[in-house]
């Protein structure tokens, strides 16, 4: 997928959310070694140390592979915030770097994002949880406008008002929860309609909801500690499903979120400080 910077970015990846530094780095390491290109992970993960580790032991030429993670906001103030991410990477540059949440403070972090991008730091700048007023404002305040935005995205909330209002920039989506959120898949991949589709194109229901995630022109990281899952979930580029069934799957669409963000959420995010994985 090519971005507004004119950089090329793989279109599906890993996910480490919720991974414990030991099946991160596991996780990482089959991935690459399967033929994944691309890896998401954040400071509030505390697995970037062990997403580091599994990179250098995949041993994959570093130009060859795409990394992402996030800036905390505990960190947006921080001026060394980026170089001690790439410490914890173990990398001399990060190749899309997010910031976290839109929380007081985030001008400070988007700010950090535009400075490491002219010292060639990072590749491509992300923001991550940016709907409604807060990407309306950033794209008003900023000349600078991000590559990508990471939102929960899934079909029962498939982020039509976003889509809407980034179309002109060509800031492509990143969905996190795909499959609906760790914990949360059956309700998505059990339901009649992917059920039906798993059927009809012999794929597993994963595969189909992965699959209308590229087909709807998102990044999609699906997060896997299992080895099959993380097999399968990269299987999707022997079928397209058709426009027909495109439709069907948009049936699904019941502009429900499956995390609740609240205002008091946001506050908490800003106070609660990471406490890094040790060395
Ligand atoms: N920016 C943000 O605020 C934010 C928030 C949440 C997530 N994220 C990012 O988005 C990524 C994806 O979100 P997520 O991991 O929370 O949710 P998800 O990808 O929707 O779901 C992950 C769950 O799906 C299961 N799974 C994976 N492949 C499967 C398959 N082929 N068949 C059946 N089950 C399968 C996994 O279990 P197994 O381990 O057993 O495979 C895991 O429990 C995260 O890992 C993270 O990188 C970002």
């Amino acid at each position: 997928m090519k971005l507004n910077n004119g950089i090329i970015m793989p279109e599906i990846g890993l996910g480490t959310f919720l991974l414990e530094p030991i099946d991160a780095e596991n996780s990482v390491y089959e991935a690459l070694k399967m033929g994944y290109k691309l890896i998401d992970t954040a400071n509030a993960y505390r697995n970037e140390r062990a997403v580091g580790r599994g990179i250098r032991k995949a041993n994959i030429n570093r130009k060859d592979i795409f990394i992402s993670t996030k800036l905390w906001p505990s960190e947006y103030e921080n001026p060394n915030a980026v170089d001690e991410t790439l410490e914890r990477l173990g990398l001399d540059y990060i190749d899309l770097l997010f910031i976290h949440q839109p929380t007081k403070n985030w001008r400070e972090g988007y700010k950090q994002l535009i400075k490491a991008y002219n010292d060639g730091k990072i590749k491509a700048i992300g923001v991550s949880n940016f709907e409604g007023e807060y990407i309306n404002d950033l794209l008003n305040e900023f000349d600078v406008y991000p590559q990508v935005i990471q939102v929960e995205c899934h079909p029962f909330y498939p982020q039509t008002e976003l889509r809407e209002i980034i179309k002109e920039k060509d800031i492509k989506i990143m969905s996190w929860y795909p499959l609906g959120g760790k914990g949360m898949t059956s309700e998505l991949l059990n339901s009649d309609i992917i059920k039906s589709l798993s059927n009809k194109y012999n794929k597993t229901p994963a595969q189909i909801v992965l699959r209308w995630h590229l087909d709807m022109g998102f990044i999609v990281i699906p997060g896997s500690k299992n080895k099959d899952h993380i097999k399968d979930n990269i299987n999707i580029f022997d079928f397209k499903l058709s426009k027909e069934d495109m439709n069907q799957i948009s049936k699904l669409n019941n502009n429900q979120r499956r995390y609740i963000r609240t205002d008091e959420a946001l506050e908490n995010f800003l106070n609660w400080k990471i406490t890094y994985e040790a060395k």
